[in-house]
């Protein structure tokens, strides 16, 4: 996309109020976006909208009512996004099989708990993106009849699994094998699918671990091969924004991980 079109063109973010999320809304914003920060965390959201000058929407990628909402209440502002990046997740982790002290036996993961991940990651990624596609499809076409494009968050996770993210891992799989049919599916009205694999990122959830527990945090900085240190979310927002920009990059998904490869623990 021309930066001529990203003038006042719409953008949706969702988990924008922290981390990866909020990096690409400002980095939207600051290339001429009206930006739409989706996100479940009211109070987050609407101070960190406020700061970019866009709108806020409470919105819980679990829930369809929800979302539907969301992009009704964004396209009345801001009219049709041409842009959509997937931020949000929700998902619960453990091992398969793991040893429980309490009963001096295995116990299994169960199936619910594990398709928090699904739902949580798969099944909104699809949500969230097939409905932004369902309104760029009526968007007049751009150049090369490019209508909108589509970032989804994957995670290294997706190759890498580690012990204790069957759950995550495998949905962030999913998430890497929606892309290509989605661009396919898309293609014939100028939509773009792209995702990135972001590898350890210091956001909220890692900078929590540095204050809690200081030497993990320092060893997963020494873990990345170089440069050594965990990812800034405006490097993640660049990549967002390359995305955006590059016209000729679909059906893509593009780990971003200073040469990180996750051991099993
Ligand atoms: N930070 C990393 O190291 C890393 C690595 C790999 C992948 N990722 C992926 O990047 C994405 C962003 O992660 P982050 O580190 O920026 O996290 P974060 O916790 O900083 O931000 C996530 C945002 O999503 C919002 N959110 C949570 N549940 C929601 C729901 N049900 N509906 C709407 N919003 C909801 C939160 O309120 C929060 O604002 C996630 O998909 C994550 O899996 C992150």
């Amino acid at each position: 996309m021309k930066a001529a079109d990203m003038q006042d063109a719409a953008a949706i973010v969702t988990g924008g109020a922290s981390g990866l999320g909020n990096a690409s809304a400002r980095a939207l914003a600051a290339a001429g976006f009206k930006v739409a920060i989706f996100d479940v965390n009211g109070e987050a959201g609407a101070a960190k909208a406020a700061e970019i000058g866009g709108t806020f929407h409470q919105v819980d990628i679990t829930s369809e009512e929800s979302v539907l909402a969301g992009f009704e209440a964004a396209r009345a502002v801001n009219g049709q996004e041409r842009i959509l990046v997937h931020c949000a997740q929700v998902s619960k982790n453990a091992k398969s099989i793991r040893f429980d002290k309490a009963t001096g036996g295995y116990k299994r993961f169960p199936t619910e708990d594990f398709a928090v991940a699904t739902y949580g990651i798969l099944v909104a990624s699809y949500r969230i993106a097939s409905i932004a596609a369902l309104g760029m499809a009526s968007a007049e076409p751009l150049e090369d009849g490019e209508r909108g494009c589509i970032v989804l968050t994957s995670s290294a996770a997706a190759q890498d699994g580690q012990v204790g993210q069957i759950a995550y891992g495998s949905a962030k799989s999913g998430v890497n094998g929606l892309v290509l049919p989605m661009a396919r599916d898309l293609m014939d009205i100028g939509i773009r699918v792209n995702a990135i694999m972001p590898g350890i990122f210091s956001t909220p959830p890692m900078l929590g671990v540095r204050d809690k527990v200081p030497e993990i945090f320092a060893n997963l900085e020494k873990s990345v091969p170089f440069p050594k240190r965990l990812g800034k979310p405006d490097e993640f927002a660049s990549l967002v924004m390359e995305l955006v920009r590059n016209g000729y990059f679909n059906g893509q998904v593009i780990r971003l991980d200073g040469a990180i490869r996750m051991p099993p623990r």
